[in-house]
């Protein structure tokens, strides 16, 4: 059980003490959600890097499990991901999770560690490490299954680019291509990759119905975090669309165009789950930014996780977008009934008619403003004066999104400090943290209507 500090959440993932960053190696099996992260034991600020782990049944309530994959002679463990081998194609049997993450000591490279418990402990593969570069930043691995050509996929960031191998056992891989060069945001260091075929939503050729069932269309995804270059300042998550064969990442974005998951500061290192249930990629940000991360006024504990979210595609004017919606786990959580009250816990879901303004604020006059212009299609959100914001000149900011067409419900999540807003149909996200000295208590709306949603 964790103690109830003030500034952490109720409903979102975070460590019981020390530092947390990226979600690592998570996967889906027999009924549990397992989410490894970047974890320090012995403090709250960024070091010793470590995998710890947490369960869920529900993605919503998380157990402590302690650390999984220790620091070795390789180096610290760094960022990666892990898949359930379910016909043992690695040789450690049938549903073994292996797992690879990056061996960050002299020279980053790629390590393996399986586990025959269900992820509760790992060995290190006796060969690592697997996989080397010349390049110093090269980190990150993340593996898929690629069902067409019935092999893995290993997707790794060399500085700013992503390099795709391939393996029929999880041991030896055969380099298959490269993908960057002239696309997307080149700002900073690309690093957590992800790689997956996503439906197009029916009904998205227009430019409202995203939220439509899926057509027989798909596309594929690639998910390319990027510190800094990020829209509004440092860490963020972009993306690319396109098709994979197996061989060869081919996107099909101008250019010229970013395309960002979510506009907010604080959603960085997002990567889905292997082996979800029903198709689903349900994907896990870690809600925060590396200019103020180790910074932020939390003290036993530093990082949350970003709610989990479910990916899809939708088409606006001609062009493919990921859509991100709060998981339907995620709605579970909250009452039924809408109550009225504004509390440090909540949902908000609010109406909206054309351009509307919602302001949270509390007794001691801070407050956040968000402001949607249904003729420009953007939602801002406004935390200047939020609270405690002097711990980094970086974190004032006012955060703007496209929203691609007319919200009409805006999905509020308000957790003692962060606020994520979604249009409801999937079409925007924002994610940021806020730190107001007493819970917001008010909430005033002008241009549509608003219901509260206390937590279970
Ligand atoms: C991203 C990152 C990764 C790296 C890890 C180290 O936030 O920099 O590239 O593996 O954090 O903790």
């Amino acid at each position: 059980t964790i103690n109830r500090e003030r500034f952490r959440p109720a409903y979102h993932h975070t460590p019981a003490w020390g530092w947390m960053n990226d979600p690592n190696g998570m996967f889906y099996k027999d009924g549990v959600w397992h989410l490894y992260f970047q974890y320090n034991p012995y403090g709250s600020q960024w070091e010793n890097m470590t995998w710890a782990h947490s369960t869920s049944r529900d993605l919503m309530h998380w157990t402590f499990e302690g650390k999984a994959i220790e620091p070795d002679a390789l180096g610290t463990i760094f960022s990666g991901s892990a898949v359930v081998d379910k016909e043992g194609t690695a040789g450690f049997g049938k549903n073994a999770v292996v797992a690879y993450y990056t061996s960050a000591g002299e020279a980053q490279t790629q390590s393996m560690a399986y586990s025959t418990d269900n992820g509760h402990t790992f060995t290190k593969y006796a060969a690592n490490p697997v996989l080397t570069s010349d390049i110093p930043d090269f980190r990150d691995p993340h593996i898929i299954w690629h069902e067409p050509t019935k092999s893995w996929i290993l997707i790794v960031s060399e500085k700013q680019h992503m390099k795709i191998f391939s393996s029929k056992n999880l041991k030896d891989w055969a380099f298959e291509s490269d993908f960057g060069e002239g696309y997307g945001c080149h700002e900073g260091v690309w690093e957590c990759p992800d790689l997956m075929q996503l439906p197009v939503a029916a009904g998205s050729r227009t430019a409202s119905g995203a939220n439509a069932a899926p057509t027989a269309d798909s596309k594929w995804l690639l998910i390319c975090n990027i510190n800094p270059g990020g829209p509004f300042g440092g860490s963020a998550t972009q993306y690319f669309t396109g098709t994979f064969d197996g061989h060869r990442f081919v996107c099909e974005d101008d250019p010229a165009e970013t395309k960002w998951m979510d506009y907010g500061k604080d959603h960085y290192a997002t990567v889905t789950f292997d082996n979800a249930p029903d198709g689903r990629h349900v994907a896990l940000p870690w809600m925060s930014n590396w200019q103020y991360a180790n910074q932020v006024p939390t003290r036993q504990f530093r990082s949350a996780n970003g709610l989990p979210r479910d990916l899809g595609l939708f088409i606006y004017q001609g062009k493919t977008y990921c859509s991100v919606k709060p998981s339907p786990e995620v709605f579970r959580h909250f009452q039924p009934q809408a109550s009225g009250r504004l509390t440090a816990a909540c949902r908000i879901d609010v109406q909206l008619r054309g351009d509307a303004v919602i302001t949270l604020s509390n007794g001691k006059g801070e407050h956040v403003t968000m402001t949607y212009d249904a003729k420009a299609e953007t939602f801002a959100m406004d935390r200047t004066r939020s609270g405690a914001t002097d711990f980094s000149n970086e974190f004032a900011a006012v955060t703007t999104a496209p929203t691609r067409g007319k919200v009409k419900t805006l999905l509020l999540f308000v957790d003692h400090s962060s606020l994520e807003a979604f249009d409801a149909e999937g079409k925007m996200a924002m994610s940021n943290l806020v730190f107001p000295s007493l819970p917001y208590d008010k909430i005033t709306v002008k241009g549509g209507k608003a219901k509260i949603y206390p937590t279970l």
